[in-house]
């Protein structure tokens, strides 16, 4: 395994706090995601669902988890399907988890084969009073694809249709964004070789170089320290290139003059880092770009401090509208009068700011959460503002990812520079 895993003692964690949201009689189901097929007989690299995986660890295509604590037979109360091992898959793939190994990773006694799923569901869901089935509820979600979930979720509706089902979904949206212990750490591990990416970028930028080779010195530094790769696509974009908000291509030329705005973030045992840095190619911010970066800057400070137990997000994101606007205004983009008079419902300064500050983090990037419950302590966010001028072939985006503690912030990315002065003298050092 390249990563050292989260403890049986904390997946036990997290199912015994899913089950607290459980009515009674409850029965949860959760899938693992299918092997994504590419072309003729090509398939992906296996990626796992994020909530079998906060669930139980595993780590394994066409696993299942079934929680049910009202059953019976105390053995029945926890099982883990996953898939049974062959001769010839120990040949053509290698070795997938005995049942001892998958009680060892997951904390769950009662480990079976997936193909007995089927029959031990039929046995069981006449003790069930309901069904727990999990789906996609994050805000944007918006993918065509069905997946193993989906598909496993229909088939089971359609074989037994009588039986009331609950939403499994926003529990996991609440036990998810509140990190427990070791998965602080694991998204600090993932920081940590981030960090490392970002050190080697500093020595490594230049005039001329190519935004792939940016990419490719960071993909190395993350693959050699144990994490499977980049968290998100990453985005390379120097100069015009910072103002394309999705911008992936990363196949331009980084020219002196220009800033690279590059937004990357590691892996680490299914947990994601997210991290935005903007460094003068020539290794030396003009006046104006040291102006503009600092704005930014002084926007994610502040903002920092605003991420505290009891916020709502919405009021959250309201006040760093008001500190972006005064920095714009400062920097003669807004007119102060005419932000006096502004729409507050289509604020002015969205031409130059125009997407959210702050998502929380986790398993996945873009990770699951209640938008419309107070922070609580333990949450991660990222904190990102950014300022985009394309008439200035300018954009400049700083991001920190940020663990809300019960009086306070622990920024995790604070050994990555992000001062003017410090990124230039490091820089500097590198050539
Ligand atoms: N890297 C994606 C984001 O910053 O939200
Ligand atoms: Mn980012
Ligand atoms: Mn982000």
């Amino acid at each position: 395994m390249r990563y050292t895993p989260l403890s049986a003692a904390t997946y036990r964690e997290h199912r015994a706090r899913f089950r607290k949201a459980m009515e009674k009689g409850g029965l949860a189901v959760f899938h693992s995601n299918d092997i994504m097929p590419t072309s003729a007989d090509g398939s992906m690299p296996f990626h796992q669902a994020a909530d079998i995986f906060h669930l139980s660890g595993i780590d394994q295509e066409e696993t299942v988890l079934l929680l049910f604590p009202d059953a019976f037979d105390p053995k029945d109360r926890e099982i883990l399907f996953v898939r049974e091992t062959s001769p010839s898959i120990a040949i053509w793939e290698g070795a997938k988890l005995t049942q001892k190994q998958a009680t060892g990773q997951s904390g769950i006694a009662t480990v079976l084969w997936t193909s007995s799923y089927d029959a031990t569901l039929q046995r069981l869901l006449p003790q069930a009073k309901n069904i727990y089935l999990n789906s996609n509820e994050h805000l944007r979600q918006g993918n065509e694809v069905e997946t193993r979930e989906e598909r496993k979720n229909k088939e089971l509706c359609a074989k037994y249709p009588l039986y009331e089902v609950k939403r499994s979904a926003p529990t996991m949206h609440r036990i998810r964004s509140r990190k427990t212990k070791e998965e602080i750490a694991q998204i600090q591990n993932a920081v940590n070789i981030t960090a490392k990416a970002f050190q080697r970028v500093l020595r490594f930028v230049k005039p001329g170089v190519k935004e792939y080779e940016i990419e490719a010195e960071i993909t190395h530094e993350f693959l050699r320290n144990g994490s499977r790769g980049h968290a998100y696509t990453p985005i390379i974009a120097s100069g015009y290139n910072a103002c394309v908000l999705h911008y992936i291509t990363n196949d331009d030329t980084c020219k002196s003059g220009d800033v690279i705005l590059m937004d990357f973030g590691c892996e680490y045992g299914g947990y994601a880092s997210d991290l935005s840095r903007s460094i003068p190619v020539s290794g030396k911010f003009t006046k104006r770009q040291r102006d503009v970066y600092n704005a930014v800057l002084n926007v994610q400070k502040a903002a920092t401090k605003l991420l505290l137990p009891g916020v709502y997000l919405a009021d959250y994101h309201k006040k760093v509208g008001v500190l972006m606007e005064k920095e714009l205004i400062g920097l003669g983009l807004l007119d102060k009068k005419a932000v006096a008079k502004q729409d507050p419902e289509k604020p002015l300064y969205k031409k130059y700011f125009m997407h959210g500050t702050s998502h929380f983090l986790g398993l996945d990037v873009h990770d699951v959460g209640l938008w419309h419950e107070p922070i609580v302590e333990g949450m991660v966010f990222t904190v990102e503002p950014g300022i985009y001028i394309p008439e200035e072939n300018l954009g400049i985006r700083i991001e920190n990812n940020i663990l809300v503690t019960k009086n306070g912030q622990v920024d995790l990315f604070k050994n990555i520079p992000r001062e003017v002065d410090e990124i230039e003298a490091l820089m500097k050092k590198g050539k």
